[in-house]
């Protein structure tokens, strides 16, 4: 394992952020029972992954599953922003969540495979890059540099319950900034938008939007990037236009019609896949690119998501 600058990541995101973050990646990471917004840590119990393999070959339905999970599409999100500046008519988004790369090679081949086919202006990951919530990252990490090679820029991140904070310095080496409770702003054409993101809000409780937003116009457009859509009450009364999520995986696996069986966030279920409002803002919460548990997926196909700003007039 390499060395890891703890200094420079605590220039990076403070003392006491780091401290907190290491201090529950070491005191929970392979627990069964929860921390934070989560009840059961699902991915550590391997038991019950064993068994519904078992259920699945026995029913001819895993192969099915893993074909699925491979079945990547392209989904298209309209967002209407009376406020938006004029430049940004029509700017595109392409949004990325939930990889856990170090996984099954099929289902990376099968993204970077689609990525070839996307046109955008920007792209957004929103965490879980890990297959796994605990131990190396290398892997991962390697893979995520083969992948951001067919990102175009600019590209931001941030980091999910599957990610440690010690990835941060890889994310710089292979030029993906990622969001540490920081906002950047986006330019085009002399007008400009914000992009914040938060650390984790599920499993570590390390999102900080007062930080995060601590420099933005008010009357500015605010996109919030934020691993799960738990934190939809916080982001919308913080002012956020729009807000873009994953660690749900859509359910992963769903009934026909695809309502899913388990969402793993403490939310509404309508806010756990696919568009939604609340308040003023608009919100996506995608099914995401990967899968954990087992490599399989039912009624709930990965997606990658293009999202187009639109100008609309405000309603009267
Ligand atoms: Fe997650």
């Amino acid at each position: 394992m390499s060395a890891v600058d703890f200094k420079h990541i605590e220039e990076r995101v403070g003392r006491i952020h780091m401290m907190q973050r290491l201090g529950i990646q070491t005191d929970h990471v392979n627990d069964q029972i929860g921390q934070g917004y989560a009840y059961i840590n699902f991915e550590n119990i391997g038991w019950m992954y064993k068994l519904l393999e078992i259920i699945l070959h026995g029913t001819f339905l895993y192969k099915r599953g893993q074909r699925n999970a491979v079945d990547m599409q392209v989904t298209h999100h309209d967002i209407p922003l009376p406020h938006l500046p004029d430049a940004f008519d029509g700017y595109t988004i392409l949004h990325l969540s939930d990889l856990h790369l170090d996984y099954k090679p099929a289902i990376y081949e099968a993204l970077i495979k689609r990525l070839g086919d996307v046109a955008y202006d920007l792209c957004v990951i929103t965490g879980d890059y890990r297959r796994s919530t605990f131990g190396p990252f290398e892997a991962c990490m390697e893979i995520m540099t083969e992948v951001r090679k067919h990102i175009r820029d600019p590209v931001y991140g941030i980091l999910g319950n599957h990610d440690f904070i010690e990835m941060l310095d890889l994310f710089e080496t292979m030029d993906l900034p990622i969001l540490m409770n920081e906002t950047v702003p986006i330019e085009r054409d002399g007008d400009v938008i914000y992009l914040a993101g938060v650390d984790d809000p599920h499993f570590y409780l390390a999102d900080n939007l007062e930080k995060a937003l601590a420099d933005v116009p008010p009357e500015a457009v605010k996109i919030l990037l934020s691993h799960s859509p738990e934190l939809y009450q916080e982001a919308a009364y913080s002012g956020c236009d729009v807000m873009f999520s994953g660690h749900t995986h859509g359910g992963q696996v769903c009934l026909p019609g695809g309502k899913p069986v388990i969402v793993n966030a403490r939310c509404p279920r309508t806010l756990c896949s696919g568009p939604w409002r609340f308040k003023q803002m608009t919100g996506y919460t995608s099914r995401g690119i990967g899968a954990s548990g087992l490599d399989v997926r039912f009624n709930c196909p990965p997606e990658l998501v293009l999202h187009r700003l639109k100008k609309v007039q405000r309603a009267e």
